[in-house]
């Protein structure tokens, strides 16, 4: 999605907005585009494509400033283009807009404008915010931007710099999409995510919606949606400038691959006490009469996360016996959903900031759902709306495909559901813990087979199609094994329960249809085999993810991936890498731009 930064300060503006833009550019994009205000005059250079094509613009110009603003869009109303890219300036040339979001009453907006002497240029709905807050503007741009705001609608963050106002300031504003302020020594940043500012402060406070703040170089001032002056608080943000960075790796999800095993560590590290067999978080509590007066959990989340989700469920149902349900947030929301006293509603989301998940996790407290969110980003949205908070500590990720995020969440989940078991008076089994402490250890494991696994992704990565199979628990991994290879490599993948492949996949095997298989565990071992011997039995090629010895399946499968056995529940923790991997050296074969697939974004603001 879009994204947004903002500098004022005494430093050289377009490399610090470069260097954030940069940092943005997993989110996904499509052109780019800068503006510095000098002397009264707003100067700025877009180009389509990639950043290196605006950098390589730039070096033909001689833009200088101390403030000014930086975009990269992600393409929603009008075709990727230089004239469609952002800043957009107003058709009487006094201010300059970056926006990330969807104006839904820009055609009504247009029209008026149009018929008020205003021209547009683009095809797009940030040209009907400039020149509506142009239309207000008298000199003062925030006045311009508060009257402009009451007449939006739609969800959108956006920023904008004017000559009118005939001092150094940048107006924001947030309606739905995240917007943070990084506060440096007389110097201030604004962002779209706390990433584009890390590299120069860890010190951030994030706008709450319908914000609007004014940033000059003195600092921020806030006003609500009321109009009144605000405070946000600042947070201190943990996170590395050097997790932020590719540290010697090809690409940040390789990178992100491998951390996992750390991620998972830091994730249950403090909160589980090995010796008295319990689980606490320092940040999140529900006292035991709390956790018996759940009767239901609804689980919210899109993407990747939804599939942390259907593995969560199985964990809370067995390990705290209380029924779960697992929904997309964009079905949810608008769904008429039972929900009233006794249900918990856990909003699972690595951003924080998914309109979907968000609005989903509104809908169920609106009808009287308790919110819980499982995050990986400090002061997210998602946190900030939630009656408690579980951190995963994945760290910053920053390639689009989730790798850690999805690890950790389970990891979070599995953590949670045991304090559920606990706080409703069931003793958590040593056996439990033990498990977990070593996933770590099997998770690194996995990584030795590495080159083994790059070695095969070159046998398949010319074939276009592939189906998933997982039964139980294990379902949910075959959804995201099938997820990663589409998302990176474009190949088509599809997961399935492998009990249903007879009612309908089964049709489309041949030898060209590659099946992964994930059979491991003791339940559904069995079946799972019958399935792949069917896949077999048809001429079909099976790829077999295993914890047994590969001489078990030497018959029924033609390539046999095998992984640390661990515990039912947790298995899927250590199924997923090898397939992460093997979408990984499909797409790297398949010449993909592995950590900016074509048309995805990180974090996907609009609806
Ligand atoms: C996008 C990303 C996915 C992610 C999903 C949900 O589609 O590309 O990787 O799983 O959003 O994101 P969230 O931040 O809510 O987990």
């Amino acid at each position: 999605m879009c994204g947004i930064v903002g500098y004022i300060g005494q430093r050289e503006v377009v490399p610090v907005l470069i260097s954030g833009l940069e940092s943005l550019a997993y989110r996904g994009y499509d052109s780019a585009g800068v503006v510095v205000v000098r002397d009264g005059e707003l100067e700025a250079v877009k180009a389509e494509g990639k950043l290196e094509r605006l950098v390589e613009t730039l070096k033909g110009e001689s833009l200088v400033g101390t403030y000014g603003l930086g975009h990269t869009r992600w393409a929603t109303h009008g075709e990727p283009s230089e004239r469609n890219a952002h800043p957009v300036m107003d058709s009487k040339g006094r201010l300059a807009l970056i926006h990330n979001g969807i104006i839904e009453n820009f055609l009504p907006l247009k029209k008026r404008l149009i018929d008020e002497g205003w021209e547009f240029t683009s095809d797009t709905d940030t040209e009907v915010v400039a020149n509506l807050i142009s239309s207000h503007l008298k000199g003062d741009l925030r006045a311009a931007t508060q009257q402009a705001m009451a007449e939006l609608e739609g969800m959108y963050a956006f920023a904008a710099v004017s000559t009118v106002s005939g001092q150094a300031e940048i107006v924001a504003a947030r309606k739905g999409p995240p917007l943070v302020i990084g506060l440096g020594d007389d110097e201030f940043f604004l962002a779209s995510d706390p990433a584009a500012v890390l590299a120069y402060t860890k010190r951030v406070l994030f706008l709450e919606n319908m914000d609007l703040c004014r940033l000059t170089d003195a600092g921020p001032e806030i006003w609500d949606e009321n109009g009144e002056p605000v405070e946000r608080p600042a947070v201190r943000l943990t996170w590395d400038p050097i997790q932020a960075e590719k540290g010697g790796f090809k690409h940040f999800m390789l990178k992100e691959i491998h951390e996992q095993s750390q991620a998972i560590q830091d994730t249950f590290a403090g909160r589980v006490d090995f010796e008295l067999n319990t689980v606490g978080f320092d940040d999140f509590a529900l006292t035991p009469e709390e956790a018996t007066q759940i009767q239901r959990v609804q689980i919210l989340a899109c993407g990747t996360s939804w599939h942390s989700g259907l593995v969560g469920k199985f964990m809370i149902e067995e390990l705290a016996r209380i029924p779960v349900e697992v929904d997309y947030g964009s079905e949810y929301r608008y769904r008429d959903p039972v929900v009233g006293e006794g249900v918990l509603a856990i909003g699972i989301s690595q951003s924080g900031e998914t309109a979907d998940t968000l609005s989903a996790m509104e809908a169920a407290s609106d009808r009287g759902a308790k919110l819980l969110a499982i995050c990986n980003v400090p002061g997210s949205q998602a946190t900030r709306v939630s009656d408690g908070v579980i951190y995963t500590h994945a760290g910053p990720e920053i390639g689009v495909a989730s790798t850690k995020a999805f690890t950790t969440q389970l990891t979070a989940l599995y953590l949670f559901a045991l304090y559920l078991r606990q706080q409703r008076g069931m003793a958590i089994e040593s056996e439990l813990l033990s498990v977990l402490a070593g996933l770590p250890h099997a998770v690194a494991e996995i990584m030795e087979s590495e080159a083994e696994l790059e070695e095969m992704a070159r046998r398949y990565s010319r074939l276009e199609d592939f189906l998933y199979l997982g039964r139980g628990i294990n379902y949910p991994i075959a959804l995201e094994g099938a997820l990663k290879l589409k998302e990176i490599s474009y190949s088509h993948a599809e997961g399935y329960p492998a009990g249903e492949m007879k009612h309908g996949p089964i049709a489309l095997i041949d030898e060209d249809f590659p099946v992964v298989a994930i059979a491991t565990g003791s339940r559904v071992f069995d079946k799972v085999c019958s399935n792949m011997q069917e896949v077999k039995a048809r001429d079909g090629v099976v790829i077999a993810v295993t914890d047994r010895p590969a001489e078990e399946l030497a018959e029924i499968a033609d390539e046999v991936i095998q992984v640390p056995r661990s515990s039912d529940l947790l298995q899927p923790v250590v199924n997923v890498i090898p397939l992460q991997l093997f979408a990984y050296f499909v797409a790297v074969r398949r010449g993909a731009d592995v950590d900016q697939p074509r048309n995805l974004a990180k974090s996907v603001t609009v609806e």
